[in-house]
């Protein structure tokens, strides 16, 4: 007989909030997508608040906190700023993120080996304050062991490359990637998450490793919930990361 083991989902509603900054308006609310996400089986929300403030605005976190159950995974670059954002606020966890204001979504994943002191002192500062930091990086064993350096408990794999990747070949050789990075990662003691770029084609393959406890997946589901709305767009992506062993 076989299980079902289930993996968690985290919903990143930032172009709920896309959407709404699109025309100054104060809808679509992410706040509300939240809450239907939570109420359909999503295990955390993650939102992102960006230092130009394109889409999540503070508000958003802020009412978040207020009426969400589920877990809040603020991403975040590393600045004062936005570290005083997370220690006034505290979200339970936080995931830092390399930032740069020209890109459309996060590039590539933090480069933690070059900026050893900073990260560890974001990440000293957030486990201060009860928040659990989680470190967004490529799947390299290197950036790895200097995550692990930082004492986080947590990183998060860019899959990003998997899911750009065009060539069968090219894809498989991300996905083993990732495969070793997330073997690698909790061989030393830490927890996998792994986001980016994940939609209903190409999650399975990334959920069956069984290392990967969490996926953060955001655009795919809000793009989904167009046409079947939020509930069901979280509900699908749930089922396919649903593994059997
Ligand atoms: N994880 C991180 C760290 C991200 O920066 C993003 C994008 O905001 C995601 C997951 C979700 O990516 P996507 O929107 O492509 O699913």
């Amino acid at each position: 007989m076989k299980n079902k083991e289930s993996i968690l989902l985290g919903v990143n509603v930032d172009h709920v909030a896309t959407v709404r900054q699109a025309r100054g308006t104060d809808y679509p609310s992410p706040l509300k997508a939240a809450l239907i996400a939570e109420s359909s089986g999503a295990d955390s929300i993650t939102i992102h608040l960006r230092e130009d403030r394109r889409h999540i605005q503070l508000n958003d976190l802020i009412l978040m906190l207020e009426h969400l159950s589920i877990r809040i995974n603020l991403e975040m670059a590393i600045t004062s700023e936005m570290i005083d954002i997370a220690i006034k606020h505290n979200p339970s966890d936080c995931c830092l993120v390399p930032e740069k204001r020209e890109e459309l979504t996060t590039e590539g994943g933090l480069d933690v080996i070059n900026q050893i002191d900073l990260v560890s002192d974001a990440c000293n500062q957030l486990i201060t304050n009860g928040i659990r930091p989680s470190l967004f990086i490529d799947p390299n064993q290197d950036q790895l062991k200097a995550a692990k350096l930082c004492g986080v408990s947590v990183v998060e794999l860019h899959t990003g490359l998997y899911a750009d990747a065009i060539s069968s070949t090219n894809k498989k050789d991300e996905l083993a990637r990732i495969r070793e990075a997330a073997e690698f990662g909790s061989s030393i003691g830490l927890t996998i998450h792994a986001g980016h770029g994940l939609n209903y084609d190409n999650v399975s393959e990334v959920a069956s490793i069984k290392e990967i406890v969490e996926l953060n997946i955001g655009h795919s589901i809000v793009a989904r919930s167009l046409f079947y709305g939020i509930g069901a767009a979280v509900k699908d992506m749930r089922t396919l990361i649903t593994r059997t062993t």
